[in-house]
C-alpha cells in the first residue's frame, strides 16, 4: 500500500458533509486498504466558521473555498454546498487545479452537466456524482457502467421522498395534501419552504440526470416536463382505488417506439397497486429501469439523508482514488446517441378524467363524440349522478398529451360539461 496519502478538500460540512467526515475518519483504516493508500481530509469549507464541528480539526475549517480548491495539491475536491454558485465555479476551479471531483449536486448537475463534464474531461480529471440521484441508491454508476452494454428504454421512478412520504398518508390515511405536508414538514420529511419537492423541481433535475446518462443523450433540465403534486386531492386518491390503483409523482425518461427521440417528465400519476413502484411507501425512493437486454430491474432504498447520502458519496470517493493512483479516469459523460428530446406533446399514455357534468340524455354520447373527434379512445367509463348534476370518469386507451389536451379544451366548451375535476395520467401498465 502507498503509504503517501491521497488529499481530499471537503467543500460544505452540513447534513451530508459533516457524514462524508465522519465516515472518512471512523473507516479510516478499511478505506485505505480499499484504495490502497490513505485518504487525508486536507481541507473543510463553511460558511459559519465558528460552528463546532463533532470530530473535525478545528485548523482545517476555512470560509475561503476559493482559496482551497487552488491549493494545487489537492487529489479528490467532494462539493456537498449544493446550489448553483459557488459550486459551479469552485468545481471547475478545481478542474484547473488538478483535481477530481465528487459531488452530490443535482441541481448543478442538472444545469450544467455537459459543461461540467467537458471541464473534466479537458483536465483529464473524474466526476462522479452518484449522491446526485435517489441518495444512497445505486443507480448512477449500474446505467453508466453495469447497462452500458445494453439498450435502456424505460427509467420510471420515485426520486423524491418527501412527495412520496405525503401521497403516501393521503392514501393510507385519506388525508388531504396541506394535513399530509403538515406532517411531513413537522417530522423533518418536508423543508421550510417545500416548493423545489412539491413543485417537481427537486425530480425534473434527477430526471435530467437518469435520461442523459440512459439514452447517451444530453437531456437538459428544460427539456423535462414538469408538473408538481399540490393539486392531487383525497378525491382522486378515492377514484385511483376504484380503479386498483394508487398515486404517485413518477419521473419518466423514456425512448420513443421508434427509438428516434427520448422524453423525460415529472408529474404526479396513478400507478396499479400490482406494479412494484406501488408499494413503495414513506420517504423512500425507488426506480425501475426496463432495458433489451436485462429486462425490468428495480433499485430501492433511502433517497436522502445525511448518512445514506454519504453512502454514495463515499463510494465515488473510493472509485476517483482509485483511479487517481491506477493513473486512469472513469468513464466520462456520453451522449453520443444525441437523440433529440421531445416535447410532452408528443408522450403516449393513458389517462383519468374526471368531469362535473349535467345529468341529462345524451350528455354521455356528447362527451364520447369530442372523445372521438380527437383521436382518444376510451377504455371505461363511470357516470354518477345527484340532483341534476353527475360526474363522469373516463378512462383512456393509450393516446398523446397532445390529443387528450386537444380532447379536454373541447369538453371545456360543451354547454353539458361543468368543469374537468381533475386529469391524471395512468402509468405503469
Ligand atoms: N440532505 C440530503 O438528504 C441530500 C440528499 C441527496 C443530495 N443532497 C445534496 O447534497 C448537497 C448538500 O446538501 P446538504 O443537505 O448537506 O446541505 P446543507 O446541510 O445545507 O449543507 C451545506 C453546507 O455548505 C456550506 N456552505 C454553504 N455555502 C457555502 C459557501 N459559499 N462556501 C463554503 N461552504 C458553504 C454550509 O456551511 P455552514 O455549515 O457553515 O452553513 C454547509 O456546511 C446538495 O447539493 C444537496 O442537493 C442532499
Amino acid at each position: 500500500m502507498r503509504t503517501r496519502p491521497l488529499k481530499v478538500a471537503l467543500l460544505g460540512c452540513g447534513v451530508v458533509g459533516s457524514e462524508v467526515a465522519r465516515i472518512m475518519t471512523t473507516h479510516a483504516d478499511d478505506l485505505a486498504a480499499r484504495i490502497g493508500a490513505p485518504v487525508e481530509l486536507a481541507g473543510v469549507a463553511v460558511r459559519r466558521p465558528s460552528k463546532v464541528r463533532e470530530g473535525i480539526d478545528p485548523d482545517l475549517i476555512t470560509t475561503d473555498a476559493t482559496a482551497l480548491v487552488k491549493r494545487g495539491d489537492l487529489d479528490v475536491v467532494v462539493e456537498v454546498i449544493g446550489g448553483i454558485e459557488p459550486a459551479r465555479t469552485l468545481i471547475t476551479t478545481a478542474f484547473e487545479h488538478g483535481a477530481s471531483v465528487v459531488s452530490a449536486n443535482k441541481a448543478l448537475l442538472a444545469q450544467d452537466g455537459a459543461a461540467l463534464h467537458a471541464a473534466a474531461d479537458e483536465h483529464g480529471k473524474d466526476l462522479y456524482y452518484e449522491a446526485a440521484v435517489a441518495g444512497a441508491i445505486p443507480l448512477i454508476r449500474p446505467l453508466r457502467e453495469s447497462l452500458a452494454g445494453d439498450k435502456v428504454n424505460r427509467v420510471l421512478g420515485i426520486v423524491n421522498g418527501t412527495t412520496n412520504f405525503i401521497l403516501d398518508k393521503m392514501d393510507s390515511t385519506g388525508a388531504g395534501y396541506q394535513e399530509a405536508l403538515d406532517e411531513a414538514t413537522a417530522l423533518g420529511y418536508a423543508e421550510a419552504d417545500p416548493t423545489a419537492d412539491v413543485e417537481g423541481f427537486d425530480a425534473a433535475a434527477k430526471a435530467a440526470i437518469l435520461a442523459g446518462i440512459a439514452f447517451h443523450t444530453r437531456v437538459r433540465l428544460d427539456d423535462v416536463y414538469r408538473e408538481g403534486m399540490t393539486e392531487v386531492t383525497a378525491a382522486d386518491f378515492a377514484s385511483a382505488k376504484e380503479m386498483g390503483c394508487t398515486i404517485k409523482l413518477l419521473a419518466i425518461c423514456e425512448r420513443a417506439a421508434d427509438g428516434a427521440s427520448v422524453t423525460a417528465r415529472v408529474h404526479p400519476a396513478m400507478i396499479p397497486l400490482s406494479h412494484p413502484l406501488a408499494s413503495v411507501r414513506g420517504a423512500y425512493n425507488a426506480v425501475f429501469v426496463e432495458s433489451d437486454a436485462a429486462g425490468q430491474l428495480m433499485f430501492y432504498g433511502p433517497g436522502a439523508g445525511g448518512s445514506p447520502t454519504a453512502s454514495a458519496v463515499l463510494g465515488d470517493l473510493v472509485a476517483v482514488c482509485r483511479n487517481r493512483l491506477s493513473g486512469a479516469t472513469g468513464p466520462g459523460e456520453s451522449a453520443y446517441a444525441a437523440l433529440p428530446v421531445s416535447p410532452m406533446g408528443d408522450v403516449v399514455t393513458r389517462y383519468h378524467i374526471s368531469l362535473d357534468v349535467a345529468d341529462k340524455p345524451g350528455v354521455l354520447a356528447q362527451v364520447a363524440t369530442v372523445f372521438a373527434e380527437h383521436g382518444v379512445s376510451i377504455d371505461t367509463v363511470r357516470q354518477q349522478g345527484k340532483d341534476g348534476e353527475a360526474s363522469l370518469v373516463v378512462v383512456t386507451h393509450r393516446a398523446s398529451d397532445a390529443a387528450l389536451t386537444g380532447t379536454v379544451e373541447a369538453l371545456r366548451k360543451l354547454d353539458t360539461v361543468r368543469g374537468v375535476a381533475s386529469i391524471m395520467r395512468v402509468e405503469g401498465e
